[in-house]
């Protein structure tokens, strides 16, 4: 505990009173190349913080997982509904039909080939699956 103690009540507090920042807006342009040295380890120290607290607390990206606005799957496509479910004859399909397992196509349930763009932006690999007829 002594450790701690010592390490957040000296070692730091003379450390960031040891950096060379200015009182002056004026003073960063007179900075010699060492200050701007020894200010990169805490400067990349607080940005490493900010990055992380952004990461853990803010709304994510459309494809980070495990965010809490990402949890749904499906982000567009008949939300008002409890379950969608979408039934569709075997007889009405002529040759083949692509339906879509990404949840963004405008066609729903067919695929309009905007998982290509989720793709690309994500990183992801999802793509519709083909329902075909077999040639006789
Ligand atoms: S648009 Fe969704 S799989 Fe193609």
């Amino acid at each position: 505990m002594e450790l701690i103690s010592t390490l957040v009540k000296k070692t730091i507090p003379n450390y960031l009173s040891g950096l060379p920042i200015p009182d002056t807006f004026g003073g960063w342009f007179k900075l010699g190349f060492k200050d701007w040295v020894s200010l990169v380890p805490p400067t990349a120290l607080t940005a490493g913080l900010v990055y992380v607290s952004y990461l853990a607390l803010c709304p994510a990206s459309p494809c980070r997982s495990g965010a809490r606005s990402n949890k749904r799957v499906n982000q567009k496509v008949r939300l008002n509904e409890a379950k969608v479910v979408d039934m569709i004859d075997i007889e009405d399909i002529s040759e083949k039909a692509a339906f879509c397992r990404c949840w963004k196509s405008k066609n729903w349930p067919y695929c309009d080939g905007t998982h290509g763009e989720h793709n690309k932006e994500c990183n992801d690999n999802v793509g519709p699956v083909v329902v075909s007829r077999k040639q006789k």
